[in-house]
């Protein structure tokens, strides 16, 4: 069974039609980018799967349930994460007490006025567990708002992972970080749990060839060409359009 299952994928916004019948699937485990020109649709495609858009036709499956008209809440149940906008995160609070937030919502306990030794610990666990996976212990007493952009996107990315996702959409995690940044970003994503499918927007092209197990090519709304990074490196078609090289070089 995949972990999401896209059939005949449409999109319109009026007349113009943003996807066009995308198909597709992602086993347990992918590390899938999806990659096309500025304008291609990639962030439309993970809005229709997140819930945040409802398509105009086809149908969209995570582990195995139709999700396709349920809202973004009862998606994010069925295995689906992703990050979130930086406003998102509690600013004053310290990254420690924004992990823990939503790990408590996620484990059911948010509401627990005096939750038990045994429920704080397992809380405290968790997020332990997810500050080491994001390097990110040396920051857990900060405050958000004090803190790098690049680092915040981490924090997110945190969120994201509370929830225990079996599938996570990342659109473009460090778009706006400062060069410098970016690295920590690829290596945390490097470090997500094995079982987890991650699917991946981004147009540095080495950061896609070092993540991905698979690439989508998306070009104008409609899947291209669908492979391993060596296959999508021989496509010719590829090269001219999104490599900038030419046809014939
Ligand atoms: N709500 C909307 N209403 C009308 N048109 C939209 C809407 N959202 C997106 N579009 C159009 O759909 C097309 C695809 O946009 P989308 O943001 O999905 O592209 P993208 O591949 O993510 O681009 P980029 O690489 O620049 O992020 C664009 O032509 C955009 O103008
Ligand atoms: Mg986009």
């Amino acid at each position: 069974m995949s972990v999401l299952d896209v059939r005949g994928l449409s999109k319109n916004f009026g007349s113009l039609e943003v996807t066009r019948n995308v198909s597709f699937a992602l086993e347990e485990g992918a590390r899938c980018a999806l990659i096309g020109p500025n304008g291609a649709g990639k962030t439309t495609l993970l809005n229709l799967i997140s819930g945040r858009l409802q398509p105009t036709a086809g149908t969209i499956r995570v582990a195995g349930r139709d999700v396709t008209r349920a809202p973004e809440a009862a998606r994010v149940q069925a295995g689906l994460g992703r990050t979130f906008q930086i406003t998102s995160l509690f600013r004053r609070l310290t990254v420690h007490e924004n992990l823990a937030l939503a790990v408590r919502e996620h484990q059911g306990v948010a509401r627990l006025l005096w939750p038990s030794r045994r429920v704080r610990a397992r809380v405290d666990a968790r997020v332990a567990g997810i500050l080491t996976t994001l390097r990110l212990e040396a920051d857990a007493q900060t405050p958000v708002e004090i803190l790098p952009y690049g680092v915040q996107r981490m924090v997110e990315l945190g969120v994201a992972l509370a929830l225990e996702p079996k599938l996570l959409l990342l659109d473009e995690p460090a778009a706006g970080v400062p060069r410098d940044d970016v690295g920590i970003i690829f290596d945390a994503i490097a470090q997500l749990p094995p079982s987890m499918a991650v699917l991946l927007i981004e147009h540095d092209i080495d950061v896609v060839f070092r993540f991905a197990s698979r690439i989508a090519v998306l070009v104008a709304g409609a899947i291209l060409v669908e492979g391993t990074p060596a296959e999508i490196s021989q496509h010719a078609e590829v090269r001219a359009l999104y490599l900038g090289e030419s046809r014939h070089g």
